[in-house]
C-alpha cells in the first residue's frame, strides 16, 4: 500500500503511466465506470477548497466508487482535540482509500504512517499539492506534447504557493527546462528551493521582477493567486495582492503558442478578458485535474481495468 504526499513519491515512469491511463480515461470513460465498485474514497479536508475536494470526489464517482468526508476542520472531531493519527486510524475502518488536505505542513504524512488505506496529500500548508502537479503535468503534456524543452514562468506568490513548489519538484526531472520566477522580491521562492533543487542540481533560472520583460520568452505561464491565508498582516496582503494582473494588452507579448496555467482559484491576478484566449487553459486544466485523479486512484487501489 502506497501513499502520495510529495511528488517525489512517484518516479518520472510512474508520472507517464498515470499520464496515459488518465489519457485512456478522457478518451474512453465509459470503460472506468464500474472500476471501483464496492470502493470507498473518504475527502478529510480540514482547509477550505472548491476544485481539489469536488475533483476527487467525482473522479471517485465516475469510477462507480461512493464517497463521504468532511470539508471543514469544524465540522470534525478536531474541534474536540482529536489527532490526525487517531483520525485515519479511524477513517481507514470506513474507507479504501483517503484525501488530505491540512493547513499544517507534514499533516498528511502523519497520516499516512498511521494508516492502512493510500493516503494522498491534497495540501499541506505551503508545503506540497502533489495532485494539483499531475494535474499541471497531464495539462502541459497533453495540451503542449511535451514535458522537457520547456521555458516556464511562475507568477505571483512563489513563496507560499505549494503548487509552484511542487511543481518546480517535478520539472527538475525533465531535460531542457528553464524556469522565471516573476513575483516582488517578498514572495520570491523560498531558499531551500532556489538553493538544494537548483543551484545544487544546476538547473537554470532567472528570477524578476517584471512580467511584461519576459512574457515573450515563455513555452508557459503558470500565474498563482497571493495566498492571503498566509500571510501574517492584512497590510502587507493589501500591498502585493494585485502586484500582476494578466491582462489581454500583455497577452499580445506572448507567443502564439504559450499556454497560461492557473492552479485556481483565480482572485485578480488574470482578468475574465483573458479567459477567451485559447491560450488560457485553466478550465480545461480543470478537468484534466479529474482525469488524472481517477488514474492515481485506480494505481493506489492496484485496479487494472482490461
Ligand atoms: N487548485 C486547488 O487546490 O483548488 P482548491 O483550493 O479549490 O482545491
Amino acid at each position: 500500500m502506497k501513499s502520495v504526499i510529495s511528488p517525489l513519491d512517484l518516479s518520472v515512469e510512474e508520472i507517464n503511466e498515470l499520464m496515459e491511463l488518465g489519457s485512456e480515461i478522457k478518451a474512453r470513460p465509459e470503460k472506468y465506470s464500474h472500476a471501483c465498485d464496492g470502493k470507498i474514497l473518504a475527502t478529510l479536508f480540514y482547509e477550505p477548497s472548491t476544485r481539489t475536494r469536488l475533483s476527487f470526489e467525482a473522479a471517485m464517482l465516475h469510477l462507480g466508487g461512493k464517497t463521504l468526508g468532511f470539508a471543514t476542520a469544524d465540522s470534525s472531531s478536531a474541534t474536540k482535540g482529536e489527532t490526525v493519527a487517531d483520525t485515519i486510524k479511524v477513517i481507514s475502518k470506513f474507507a479504501d482509500i483517503c484525501a488530505m488536505r491540512h493547513p499544517k505542513e507534514g499533516a498528511p504524512q502523519v497520516a499516512a504512517a498511521n494508516s492502512t488505506i493510500p493516503v494522498i496529500n491534497a495540501g499541506d500548508g505551503g508545503h506540497h499539492h502533489p495532485t494539483q502537479t499531475l494535474t499541471d503535468l497531464f495539462t502541459i503534456k497533453s495540451l503542449k506534447g511535451r514535458l522537457d524543452n520547456l521555458v516556464v514562468g511562475f507568477c505571483g506568490d512563489l513563496k507560499f504557493g505549494r503548487t509552484v513548489h511542487s511543481l518546480i519538484r517535478a520539472l527538475i526531472n525533465y531535460p531542457n527546462v528553464r524556469f522565471i520566477f516573476i513575483s516582488p522580491k517578498e514572495l520570491r521562492i523560498p531558499d531551500y528551493i532556489r538553493n538544494d533543487w537548483l543551484l545544487r542540481n544546476d538547473i537554470p533560472f532567472e528570477e524578476v521582477t517584471k512580467l511584461e520583460e519576459i512574457l515573450p520568452t515563455l513555452d508557459i505561464l503558470y500565474m498563482t493567486r497571493v495566498q492571503r491565508e498566509r500571510f501574517f498582516n492584512e497590510e502587507d496582503y493589501v500591498r502585493l495582492k494585485d502586484f500582476y494582473i494578466l491582462d489581454k494588452k500583455k497577452m499580445d507579448l506572448a507567443r502564439e503558442d504559450m499556454l497560461v496555467l492557473h492552479p485556481l482559484p483565480r482572485v485578480n491576478e488574470i482578468s475574465v478578458e483573458v479567459d477567451k484566449d485559447p491560450r488560457a487553459v485553466y478550465f480545461e486544466q480543470v478537468e484534466y485535474g479529474m482525469y488524472i485523479r481517477m488514474a492515481l486512484i485506480l494505481k493506489l487501489l492496484e485496479i487494472n481495468v482490461e
